[in-house]
Formats: C-alpha cells, structure tokens, sequence
C-alpha cells in the first residue's frame, strides 16, 4: 500500500513520471475526457490487482484498457466491422467497446475478470493521450473512486477518496464530460448499449444505421458494474423533484432552481460535466437528504437519469 499521494502538475515532467511509476506497476490517476481514472499497466497482474485494492473493488468488476490509437486497440480484440465504424466515428473519444479478446494479447486475467471479451477505449483528454504516448502500453483505468462513491471530475476528488493508497495523480484540471465513456459490446452482430455515457445512444445507432439493444437482464454478469447503487453521495437522494421537501437540499435543472443547479440554461453538455462535482459539493456540505430536479431523457441526459437513478438506489452495496 502506498504512504503519500502525490500531485503531478500535467507538462512534460510530471508525464514522464507518471509513466515511469505506471512502468515500476505502481497506479496512477489521470484525467481523461469523461472522468479521472486509476491507471495501472494492464499486462501486470500485480499492478492492476494494486486498483482492486486501492479502489476496494468487487474483484468480479472487469477494467476498461486505455490504449493510444484504434491499431493498438486492434492489436488486443477482434473488430468486427460494426465495432470498425464505432471506432473511426467516436476514437478518441467517450466510447468504449466490449469486443473479443484475442489470444496470446498479454492482457492481465484480472483487467477481464476471467471474460473473453475485453473493454477497450481511445481517450480524447490530451493528457491522457500524453500518458499513454509515454508510457507505450496498455492502461487499465476504472474512474478513480473508492468504489460505490461519486466518479472524480477534478484532481481533489481524487486525492480526498483515494490519498495514501495510490502513488500520483497527474492533475489536468476539471474533466470536460463528466460522465463516464458509452460502453456498446455485441451480441453475435447486434449492438448492445451496455452503460450510456459521453456519446449518446443516438449517434452511435445512426453511424451503425440501427437501433442499440438494452442488455436482455441487468443483471448479466457481462455487465457487472452495473450494480444497483453505485455513483452515491452520502445523503439520500429523491428524483424528478420539483420542490426541496423540509430537510432536502436542491440540486437543480433549468428554470427548476434549487442551491446548485445542474445547467441553468438547461444544456445537457453542462449538466453531465457539473453532475459528479455538484453531487461532491452537496456530500462535502453534509447534505442528509439531496432532491433533483427533473432531467429531459434525451441525449446526455439518458447517461445523467442513469447515474442519478444509481445515486437514489437502496443502499445495498458494501
Ligand atoms: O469514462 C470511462 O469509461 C472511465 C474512464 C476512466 O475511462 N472509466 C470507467 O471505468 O468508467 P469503470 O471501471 O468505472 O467502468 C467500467 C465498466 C464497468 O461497468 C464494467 O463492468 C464494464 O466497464 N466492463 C469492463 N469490461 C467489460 C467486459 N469485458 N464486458 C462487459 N463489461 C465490461
Ligand atoms: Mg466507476
């Protein structure tokens, strides 16, 4: 376990450091366009087992690989040509794709969770792009949170989750999504939209030029991060609020105001990049009870009412 956690400034300096601990299998948190993830070298079990940890992570969770471009992608699974067209319209970008591992690809049993299928992604986030660049390899990187607790949109929310148990988080400032990537795996040849994310469901169905499934169960073990109460503040949560009861904070939308509000001109691109960091605000304020004010399910706002739905589940997970 590691003792201090240090804050790498985002230049030359601190990417070549970054890389230089992610090559000894130390992890490290970096911003990508969505959210800050803990990287670790996928090929490394010791590594990437050191996520799990630090994370207190089912083990039965499977990791996203952050790789530097699409041949490096195609180097570790088999792209079909749907998964092909996904990759030229949405790489680099918030899109991740569940595609069949190929043999003999060197990435760690653990990044898979045992599956024979692996989730691959090409960030967009410049740092990112740095950091893999230096590092020449693939990155396993899930957000970089304690498990079940709010997504880091800033270098802060990672040092207050995860201080003394990772070796450096290189800071990038606040990330420009601020939901977590689109994941579509397939099933034989028909898309899957298994999480929504930072690419709305409907542009991936028009390049594709046909509808996304819904996973059949969800609970499918082929998703399992897909835990019920997952992405939660400490208080309570209500949704479709469309006014704070006694005791509730608001967290607003629109001309629904309330003590923060998630995008005043109701713009679905604001909402997503202040989700995580409002939800942080409310839980460091101590908020007992949070109310939201309704969100339109169109565009982004499908992956927000995801993320808020998992925010107001029962409290079941450990
Ligand atoms: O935006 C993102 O995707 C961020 C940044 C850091 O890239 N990462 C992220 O990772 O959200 P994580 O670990 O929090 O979420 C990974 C999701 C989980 O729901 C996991 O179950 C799913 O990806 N996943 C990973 N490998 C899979 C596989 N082989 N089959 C199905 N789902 C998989
Ligand atoms: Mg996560």
């Amino acid at each position: 376990m590691e003792k201090a956690t240090i804050t790498l400034a985002a230049d030359a300096d601190g990417i070549a450091r970054a890389a230089a601990l992610l090559r000894e299998g130390r992890q490290v948190a970096f911003p990508t366009e969505t959210v800050y993830g803990l990287g670790a070298d996928a090929r490394d079990d010791r590594a990437v087992a050191g996520i799990y940890a630090a994370k207190g992570r089912p083990a039965f969770n499977p990791l996203i690989v952050h790789v530097a471009d699409t041949d490096t992608a195609q180097q570790i699974a088999a792209f079909s040509p749907k998964a092909r067209a996904l990759a030229d319209a949405f790489w680099p970008g918030p899109l991740t794709l569940v595609l069949p591992l190929r043999a003999g690809a060197g990435i760690s049993r653990l990044v898979t969770a045992g599956l024979d299928s692996v989730a691959l992604r090409v960030p967009a986030h410049p740092v990112a792009r740095a950091l893999l660049a230096a590092f020449g390899g693939p990155v396993a990187a899930p957000s970089a949170n304690p498990s079940g607790r709010i997504s880091p949109t800033t270098a802060a929310h990672v040092v207050a989750g995860l201080s003394g148990r990772i070796a450096a988080v290189l800071d990038g400032g606040a990330t420009p999504v601020g939901v977590e990537s689109t994941i579509v795996g397939f099933d034989s040849d028909a898309p899957v939209l298994l999480r929504p994310g930072g690419v709305a469901g409907e542009d991936i169905a028009r390049v594709l030029g046909q509808p996304l499934r819904r996973p059949d169960s969800p609970a499918q073990p082929t998703s399992p991060g897909q835990l019920a109460s997952h992405y939660a503040p400490r208080g309570r949560v209500r949704l479709e609020a469309t006014e704070a009861h006694p005791g509730e904070v608001m967290l607003g939308f629109g001309p629904v105001d309330g003590a923060l509000n998630l995008s005043p001109s109701a713009d679905m691109t604001e909402a997503a990049a202040n989700l995580f960091a409002m939800l942080h605000r409310l839980d460091e304020a101590g908020a007992e009870a949070i109310c939201v004010a309704p969100i339109p399910r169109r565009g982004l706002g499908v992956a927000i009412n995801d993320r808020l739905a998992r925010a107001a589940a029962p409290r079941d997970r450990s």
